[in-house]
């Protein structure tokens, strides 16, 4: 397996990390995972932009060489050493290498890494998933694509261990988005999605199923939505690079249509997307 450190690909066991690495000390991380189908690269721009912003929030320095036609020219690289044509990638930036002391020191290199996994295929999950509701317990910047993760991946592997694929959070009786996603709704037709805030993710693939919508002539609005709303929603479904989108049979007990109409109107459309790719 080839893999990508600091503007070199080698192979996997050649690629290693200091053990004062603000990363690993601190979880001091950003990363994307951006899609790749057929070999194509899926919203690499939209991609891109979220990473500089997550770069510029937590003051981690990019180095002059990681241009978006640099980490372009990468994947399609590992894509095609690794003969690995539908693929997720996996792109992280640590603050670089320090001995270890909270406060960090000015104009650090960081530690770049990229690598492939192979993209996962959802055909039971797209008949419906069952999903809990848990207190949002993480910090107010989950706007950042961080790598300090500690809090959805341990309410995710509480949530299935009980069974369900995704835990949705909720903060002060309003939904703020799964552990590893973004939440629509659907009621009486329309499209509802929680708004953009420090509380959540600006996914991609929420934006691109809001585009879609449009493209449908879907009326999607973006609006807080209250836990107590639950009970009076039509549909359900889940979004993320790696799952596209998943519906929602059950919240806990509360049942929903899955697929809904809604969300194959979405997926179908989607799929014609990334065939013309
Ligand atoms: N996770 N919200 C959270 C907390 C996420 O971790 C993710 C994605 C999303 C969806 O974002 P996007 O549509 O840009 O993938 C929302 C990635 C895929 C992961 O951690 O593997």
């Amino acid at each position: 397996m080839y893999v990508y450190q600091n503007g070199v690909i080698k192979k996997k066991e050649d690629a290693a990390l200091s053990i004062d690495d603000r990363g690993y000390t601190f979880g001091e991380g950003i990363y994307e995972v951006v899609r790749v189908y057929g070999g194509r690269v899926f919203t690499l721009a939209d991609h891109w932009q979220r990473l500089k912003r997550s770069a510029d929030e937590m003051e981690i320095l990019l180095p002059d060489y990681f241009t978006r036609k640099h980490c372009m020219e990468t994947i399609s690289q590992l894509v095609e050493k690794n003969n690995q044509p539908e693929s997720w990638v996996y792109l992280q930036v640590t603050r670089g290498v320090q001995f270890r002391s909270h406060g960090f020191l000015d104009n650090m290199t960081p530690m770049i890494t990229m690598y492939l996994i192979p993209a996962g295929s959802w055909e039971k999950e797209r008949q419906g998933v069952k999903v809990s509701l848990a207190e949002d317990i993480r910090w107010h910047r989950c706007d950042v694509k961080s790598t300090m993760l500690m809090a959805n991946t341990l309410m995710k592997t509480r949530a299935a261990r009980e069974g369900y694929f995704e835990v949705i959070f909720e903060r002060e009786g309003f939904i703020t988005e799964g552990s590893a996603s973004n939440v629509f709704f659907v009621k009486e037709g329309e499209l509802i999605t929680p708004p953009l805030s420090n509380y959540i993710l600006p996914g991609i693939t929420r934006s691109y199923i809001m585009q879609l919508a449009g493209r449908l002539s879907l009326k999607c609005i973006e609006r807080p939505v209250k836990v107590a709303e639950l009970p009076t929603m039509d549909e359900i479904f889940v979004t993320a690079t790696g799952i596209e989108a998943i519906p929602v049979s059950a919240v806990g007990q509360l049942d929903y249509r899955s697929p809904g109409p809604v969300y194959t109107q979405l997926m179908d459309e989607f799929n014609q997307d990334i065939e013309k790719l």
